[in-house]
């Protein structure tokens, strides 16, 4: 299955330019994981920083400070996380959020941690109260007050623990409440990359998965990537697919553009669902402004569906607004479609909602 943004959301139909892990992106993520921060393209600040702290930390024989990863889906998180330890030459935890709902859970797996050891907590921000509690405790002091027994006759028995690094991931670092936040020494906002980056992460890619690829195919299927190192991975493996049956094997431009336009993904990385609803939005409702609950129905869909899945990558691309009085579709979109947009067709394109954004 594959979910959209937050696996608590809305499931999304199963996307090829969806950022979350399906099966197959699971089962071979690990053999295209950079090893160690040379290795890893782009996100060059994070990356200075990280390797600031993590230097800083053995020249002083010390445990490197938490860490707090924020990004999209499909950035790197959990990648740098096993970097961090294999950089500090330290073993790695891996748990999340949701494997922890109760304060004991945590304090089992702190009490058995070993010194130095890097503490992967993977969608921290959907830990439980209590246990997010005993955390903040743990980062700061290094002890846990494990209670024994219930109600009048509790008691809180203190449990030190060895230092350790706690590396902690989230899309949504919103959620994250400030006492937790401000407990990690570093943080790093994972950006989308750069379409010059994704062509590296291609290469590496296709180079570990004995891919011949040129410069150009690798360029084509990163401009369709949608700025995420795990679509990348993902659509160049079915441009491979598509290579070795109807070519010789080698990726080129065209065999690059004719794959990915046999699964629906367009030169911007827009795929059916995309193009439905600028379509829609376009051709039906003269560019908008256009309620969500309408645009949904016009393109049969739930409004959540649009809504979660459809429209942050339309509006990361400047391809939809969202306006008070509904959708607004931006010049970008009447040009990607190829279509012109009608000048001043009353209740048209140009309509005020549209001045007031574009001031047209
Ligand atoms: N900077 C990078 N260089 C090369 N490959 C990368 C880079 N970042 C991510 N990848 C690749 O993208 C895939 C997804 O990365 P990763 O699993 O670390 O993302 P994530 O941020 O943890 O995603 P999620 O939020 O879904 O857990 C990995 O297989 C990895 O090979
Ligand atoms: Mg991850």
């Amino acid at each position: 299955m594959n979910w959209d943004d937050d696996p608590t959301g809305t499931p999304a139909p199963d996307r090829l330019v969806g950022p979350v892990a399906d099966r197959e992106d699971q089962a071979v993520e690990a053999a295209l994981r950079p090893k160690d921060l040379g290795e890893f393209i782009g996100q060059e600040k994070v990356r200075e920083q990280l390797d600031l702290v993590l230097r800083a930390a053995r020249a002083r024989g010390a445990t490197a400070d938490h860490v707090l990863l924020s990004g999209a889906p499909g950035l790197g998180k959990t990648t740098l996380s096993m970097i961090i330890a294999a950089e500090m030459g330290a073993p790695i935890r891996i748990t999340s959020g949701p494997a922890i709902q109760h304060a004991g859970d945590l304090a089992a797996i702190l009490s058995s941690l070993q010194e130095g050891e890097v503490l992967f907590l993977d969608e921290i921000h959907r830990m439980s109260r209590p246990a997010e509690e005993m955390l903040y405790m743990a980062m700061e002091d290094f002890r846990v007050d494990v209670i024994v027994g219930k109600g009048p006759g509790a008691t809180a028995i203190p449990l030190e623990l060895p230092p350790f690094t706690l590396v902690g991931a989230t899309t949504r670092a919103g959620l994250l409440p400030p006492p937790l936040r401000d407990r990690f020494g570093f943080t790093a906002h994972m950006e989308f990359y750069e379409p010059r980056e994704l062509e590296r992460v291609v290469h590496r890619s296709a180079s570990l998965l004995d891919v011949e690829i040129d410069p150009a195919g690798a360029a084509e299927i990163a401009g369709r990537s949608r700025g995420t190192p795990r679509i990348a991975n993902r659509l160049l493996r079915r441009v491979r697919d598509y290579a070795q049956v109807k070519a010789d094997g080698i990726v080129t431009r065209d065999i690059a553009a004719a794959a990915l336009a046999v699964y629906e993904v367009d030169a911007r990385g827009l795929d059916r669902l995309d193009r439905a609803v600028l379509q829609a939005l376009l051709k039906l409702f003269g560019g908008g402004p256009v309620g969500l609950s309408t645009l949904a129905v016009a393109v049969g869909e739930e409004r959540e569906t649009v809504e979660e899945v459809a429209e942050p990558f339309l509006v990361r691309e400047g391809l939809l607004a969202r306006t008070p009085r509904g959708r607004v579709a931006t010049p970008a979109a009447w040009a990607h479609l190829g279509l012109t947009p009608p000048r001043s067709a009353p209740g048209g394109a140009a309509s005020s909602a549209q001045q007031d954004l574009f001031g047209a």
